[in-house]
């Protein structure tokens, strides 16, 4: 069975499944990997600040994906588009040279990067938590949208992404949504799909695989912790971000002091505090990464409560699909509980 639709045409993949982009843990074999296995593998440009890293990455990656089958797997390049990402202007037009095919703008105002994408023809999904920052991404011409809802690793939104979904396509029914958010499973993806959604959008389940290069007891900690161990922290990047709340997210708190408050909210220290506290945010996850370091901050999401191992992308991949095709026939099972 296949669950191929408009979005996974446009996008050229067979699966309706991206591997989400993650800071400091997207990499090439990730990439590659969900390349080769069907669905469209993302990453953010921020993983690869030296300009000369970037371009060699995607002049690999376009090798990659021309010597696959048509339309069967593809790769997006994640775009921070907030003001404090001063590497934004060079990275896109790398992007640009290299013809990136999709686009993933988050964290701000993706008009540069629409225009920019237009003018050779790809694609641009703007991540959104509410309907307000939907509006005017859709006033700028995007795409499509990633519906971030609550729980999902990273940045979370607000509201169930269920209901985003549903939001989102009520209000722009012209334009695809993928839904991110508590999806690590084919259950989860038929659910979404259900909802309106054109494809499922997940990046915790993606950090217990085999081609991602964290610490053994990141991926530990993903299989044991259930979603009553996600809390929401903003100490981190200054936005809410999910982390498991292990012994030392605990010693730091998960909230700025009135301080801390107070030179964030101010218009004169705003601009400058946040990169600070990005600043002390990359430090603290990037020791994390480090193996035997018990001064773990780790990011993920609420699904982490059904990751019980960690294997191959493919296999991950393969995994989610049969459920997927398993749940949508056990939809008309006239004896479920
Ligand atoms: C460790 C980690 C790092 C992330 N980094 C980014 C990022 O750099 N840019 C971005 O747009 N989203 C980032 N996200 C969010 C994901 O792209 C995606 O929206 C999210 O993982 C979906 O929820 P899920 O984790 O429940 O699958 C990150 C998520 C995680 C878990």
């Amino acid at each position: 069975m296949h669950f191929e639709n408009e979005l996974t045409r446009t996008l050229g993949i067979r699966h309706p499944l991206v591997m989400a982009p993650m800071f400091l843990i997207s990499n090439e074999a990730m990439i590659k990997a969900a390349m080769s296995a069907g669905i469209l593998g993302c990453f953010p440009s921020l993983n690869y600040r030296e300009p000369e890293k970037l371009d060699a990455l995607l002049a690999a990656l376009n090798e990659f994906h021309g010597s696959l089958p048509a339309g069967h797997g593809a790769y997006g390049v994640n775009l921070i588009v907030q003001k404090t990402n001063r590497w934004l202007e060079g990275h896109l037009k790398i992007c640009v040279e290299r013809k990136v095919p999709v686009y993933i703008t988050s964290l701000g105002n993706p008009k540069v990067v629409i225009d920019a994408a237009h003018s050779y023809g790809a694609k641009v999904f703007c991540d959104v938590t509410n309907l307000a920052h939907a509006e005017k991404c859709h006033g700028m011409g995007c795409d499509g949208f990633v519906a971030v809802g609550q729980g999902a690793g990273g940045h979370a939104g607000p509201f169930p992404t269920s209901l985003l979904v549903r939001t989102l396509r009520k209000h722009f029914p012209d334009k695809p949504v993928m839904a991110a958010g508590g999806i690590s499973d084919g259950y989860g993806m038929l659910s979404a799909l259900a909802c309106g959604a054109s494809a499922a959008y997940c990046g915790t389940r993606f950090i217990a695989s085999y081609e991602s290069s964290v610490s053994d007891e990141y991926v530990k900690a993903i299989i044991e912790a259930g979603m009553e161990d996600i809390v929401l922290t903003d100490r981190i990047s200054g936005t809410p971000c999910t982390i498991i709340n292990t012994p030392y997210a605990k010693k730091i708190g998960t909230h700025q002091n009135r301080v801390e408050r107070f030179l964030s909210n101010n218009p004169k220290t705003k601009k400058i505090f946040k990169m600070l506290v990005q600043k002390r945010g990359l430090n603290w996850l990037e020791k994390s990464l480090i193996p035997g370091n018990y001064q773990s901050l780790w990011c993920a999401g609420q699904s982490v409560e059904l990751i019980e191992n960690s294997k191959p992308v493919r296999e991950i991949v393969d995994e989610m699909v049969r459920d997927l095709e398993r749940a949508y026939a056990d939809l008309s099972d006239m004896h479920r509980l």
